[in-house]
């Protein structure tokens, strides 16, 4: 590994966030060069959480778009403040005035409410990390809005004009692909798949993000997630679940896990109704003994 690559990679693990070498190496490049990195995975995986890190690591603020459907630049970049205008107008009065000088009045920046994007864009204090969550749940329209904006960094304004970045931001887009991103988006950024994690990276993960667990607990819980992975569900856990699950049988005093404590809990780790019956159905006992001989799990 290039050292640094693993200074990388250190500095994500003081952040709480375990990464294998190609995770580390695509924060590094993203770092190093400016450049967005588009990162795609399931639920869960440890997406949202690698922007939250690189802001913590720069020590810089974390500015977030979370793209729904039928999100629209007004959303994303700016809108104007009514309000303030039209107190403005009553105040001063247009009286007298010329239409050109009543326009400067109230399309004036601090009329201007800025949204993610164009916050992103001004900020002074050096760049931010702009986080633009979940992109696959924009349209396609929003997401050519987006490349314009991720090109040159520039957006203009129609009553100001141009308006340029003052630092370039770090940019992390996330996606669970449930829309294909379109390949000009891609290719102009670095790209990363993130995995559900093997077992010894999930019990590390487990370590750092619930300090107070036992080893055996943790590399309990960590093969059974691999063993419920394994199974055809609908949706497979996640991280979030994991960590979900090990606070809960924390919190339940259970430091060891037999099938009442897996059934009891099993809320934490299935969030659909059909794969907790399925997995009632097939007995936890053959979960259990299937992620205790690390062998496929499956019925
Ligand atoms: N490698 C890791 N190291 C430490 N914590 C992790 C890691 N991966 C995931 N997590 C934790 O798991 C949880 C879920 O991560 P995150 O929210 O980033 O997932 P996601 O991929 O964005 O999920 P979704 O698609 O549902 O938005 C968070 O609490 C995060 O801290
Ligand atoms: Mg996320």
């Amino acid at each position: 590994m290039r050292p640094e690559v693993r200074e990388t990679q250190a500095a994500m693990e003081r952040e709480g966030y375990i990464a294998e070498p190609a995770i580390a190496t695509a924060v590094f490049l993203a770092r190093a060069m400016r450049k967005p990195l588009l990162v795609e995975g399931d639920a869960g995986v440890g997406k949202t959480e690698i922007a939250k890190v690189l802001s913590r690591m720069l020590d810089t603020e974390l500015i977030r778009l979370q793209c729904y459907e039928g999100i629209d630049v007004n959303t994303a970049l700016y809108e104007w403040n009514y309000q303030r205008q039209l107190l403005r107008l009553r105040i001063a009065g247009t009286e007298g005035r010329e239409p050109t000088e009543v326009e400067q009045m109230i399309f004036s920046r601090d009329c201007l409410l800025e949204r993610p994007l164009l916050r992103a864009i001004t900020r002074r204090d050096g760049p931010p990390v702009l986080l633009i969550d979940e992109i696959d749940r924009a349209d396609d329209g929003f997401e050519a809005f987006l490349l314009e904006v991720l090109s040159d960094f520039q957006v203009t304004i129609p009553e100001l004009g141009p308006i340029s970045a003052t630092h370039v931001p770090y940019v992390v887009l996330t996606s669970n692909r449930t829309r294909e991103i379109g390949d000009a988006l891609r290719r102009r950024c670095f790209y990363l798949y993130v995995e559900h994690p093997p077992l010894e990276k999930e019990v590390r993960i487990i370590r750092a993000r619930v300090p107070d667990v036992v080893d055996g607990l943790a590399r309990e819980i960590a093969s059974v997630m691999q063993a419920f992975r394994g199974r055809r569900l609908h949706k497979a856990p996640g991280v979030a679940e994991t960590l979900d699950w090990t606070r809960a049988l924390m919190a339940l005093r259970l430091d060891r896990l037999d099938a009442d404590a897996v059934e009891e809990t099993l809320g934490c780790v299935l969030k659909d109704h059909h794969d907790v019956r399925e997995l009632t159905a097939q007995g936890v006992d053959a979960l259990l003994a299937g992620a205790r001989s690390g062998g496929p799990a499956d019925a």
